[in-house]
């Protein structure tokens, strides 16, 4: 057996995000559901990826918008039934195309009968599911640990008089990983997804599942400026106490016990920034791979993005999923800059990743080279914009993929959409692209198209070169050569020897060889591979 045909079926692959709630309404209500996505698997597959992580479609009152799951083994009625589950399932196989279901373990929604027994019964089984404490010794939260999206991460249970933690939402109680029947519960839901066909998991917030025995309070970095920014107050904390525990990465290695009979894979969302804290999840037989998020979340600072790829991408060359677009985040073309300029960045910077090895991802949309959907803010929906005054939240990258200039963009037969949103023009649409080879989406899917014909950008050694700039990042691997200038002139990049031919652009250009050096157009990446 050659060591091709040992690896595992991820590796060279390109995967892709569609936002459940957003990306095609099969019934007509407004909202986003499988069989709409069943109904679309044709224009993913024209596109070339071959894995869709979907994002949370299980019951859930929607207080986050799935990520509150009250029942994880049956398909909320606004996104479907099981029926269509296994329908998408056999429609995306059918066109090679792998199935991730996104799982949600970090917490539940306060609806699921778990945390309803919990609090109903405080001396029952459920109750150690969650996360109790009785007030701090003065009264008060038990520790100064805060919510991801605004406020202390307790609330008081006023009938026990006990308080229970929250990284997210009160509405999405955090679970118990200490106990043991917390685990078996996941073996579980996990057995079930991969027996109805599922190829593996998204993991929500994968770094956070365990949390310190003794809850110890995190130290403070800097007093917030932003008071109003739920974000800006979580990162003034060190989060050594409630994140990122060294017990939380043995849950992989048991879940990858289990998902391996049936070659499942485990993405998972580890939201450290650390490359070294980074590389324990892929570590020993734990996640086949972990979405790295730094690039996600910064606005447009070139040398920081590239020096911390390079410091990521050289702990861990073949196990991280590169993004650059999510569904919690603005768009990388609006935050790198907005416009024609912001869609070149955010390209050069994503033709680079997908030299990087791994499994890098599209988000809905990034292969239409879109900025954020325009809301009115009385329709914002995200509780992050709608519990704290003056946060803009996430539903910019949350508006409706645009299929084409019909009703709300082709996404449903109703304009009257769960996110109502500025319709956007034709030649920010599927439709509307496809018509025009030189759009974004032509490009896009010519470099998922090379990245799948040419090995060289994911297999074997990959070595940084030497740059004219911190603006501009390089990679040479055997038999192929990825620069991406990132800063906002042309450069010159000094090439190994030999004649060289241009394989992928991510912008049109003249020169097709070069040797000795090439010049690089601003915002631009270049592959090269030998003439
Ligand atoms: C993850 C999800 C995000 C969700 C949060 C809580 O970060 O990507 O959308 O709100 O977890 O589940």
């Amino acid at each position: 057996m050659t060591s091709a045909a040992a690896a595992p079926w991820w590796h060279g692959t390109m995967g892709y995000e569609a936002y459940a709630r957003s990306f095609a309404d099969g019934d007509g209500d407004g909202i986003g559901d499988l069989a709409g996505i069943a109904a679309h698997v044709g224009h993913l597959a024209w596109l070339g990826v071959d894995a869709l992580w979907i994002t949370p479609f299980f019951r859930s009152p929607g207080f986050d918008h799935g990520y509150d799951v009250s029942d994880y083994t049956d398909v909320d009625p606004i996104h479907g039934t099981l029926d269509d589950f296994d329908t998408l399932v056999a429609a995306a196989h059918g066109v090679g195309i792998k199935v991730i279901v996104d799982v949600v373990p970090n917490h539940t929604s306060s609806l699921h009968p778990w945390f309803l027994a919990a609090l109903s019964d405080p001396h029952g089984p459920y109750r150690d599911y969650y996360i109790w404490r009785d007030p701090a010794p003065g009264g008060g939260h038990p520790n100064n640990w805060v919510s991801h999206f605004g406020g202390p991460a307790w609330t008081l249970d006023p009938v026990s008089g006990q308080y229970y933690c929250h990284l997210f939402l009160p509405e999405q109680p955090d679970l118990n990983w200490r106990n043991p029947s917390v685990a078996d519960e996941f073996d579980a839901i996990l057995r079930f997804w991969c027996d109805r066909g599922a190829d593996g998991f998204r993991i929500d917030v994968a770094h956070a599942l365990y949390k310190d025995e003794q809850f110890r309070d995190n130290p403070l970095i800097r007093e917030p400026e932003q008071l109003t920014d739920p974000g800006e107050i979580f990162q003034s904390f060190e989060h050594r106490y409630d994140l990122d525990q060294d017990e939380t990465v043995d849950v992989y290695r048991r879940w990858k016990r289990i998902v391996a009979p049936y070659q499942g894979i485990l993405v998972g969302e580890v939201g450290t920034s650390d490359p070294v804290r980074i590389s324990r999840y892929v570590a020993d037989g734990a996640l086949d791979t972990l979405f790295y998020l730094k690039p996600v979340w910064m606005t447009w600072q070139p040398l920081v993005l590239l020096d911390r790829l390079r410091a990521v991408h050289e702990l861990n060359p073949e196990r991280i999923s590169w993004v650059v677009d999510n569904h919690d985040s603005s768009r990388s073309v609006s935050r790198f800059g907005g416009g024609e300029v912001g869609a070149h960045r955010s390209m050069a910077v994503f033709t680079l990743m997908a030299s990087l090895g791994g499994m890098p991802f599209l988000y809905q949309g990034q292969e239409l080279g879109i900025g954020d959907g325009i809301i009115a803010p009385e329709h914002l929906a995200d509780p992050v914009a709608t519990r704290n005054v003056g946060a803009a939240g996430r539903d910019g990258c949350r508006t409706v993929m645009p299929w084409n200039d019909g009703i709300a963009n082709g996404f449903s037969t109703t304009s009257d959409c769960w996110l109502p949103a500025e319709d956007r023009p034709l030649e920010e649409t599927v439709a509307g692209q496809i018509a025009d080879p030189a759009s974004w989406l032509h490009r896009y899917r010519a470099l998922v198209a090379y990245r799948k014909a040419t090995p060289a950008l994911w297999t074997g050694e990959a070595t940084w070169m030497d740059t004219p700039s911190g603006a501009v990042g390089a990679l040479r691997r055997h038999g192929a050569v990825t620069i991406a200038n990132l800063a906002d002139e042309t450069v010159t990049v000094e090439l190994p020897p030999g004649l060289w031919s241009l394989g992928f652009a991510s912008r049109a250009l003249g020169e097709t060889e070069a040797t000795g050096s090439i010049q690089v157009p601003a915002q631009t990446a270049v592959i090269l591979e030998p003439a």
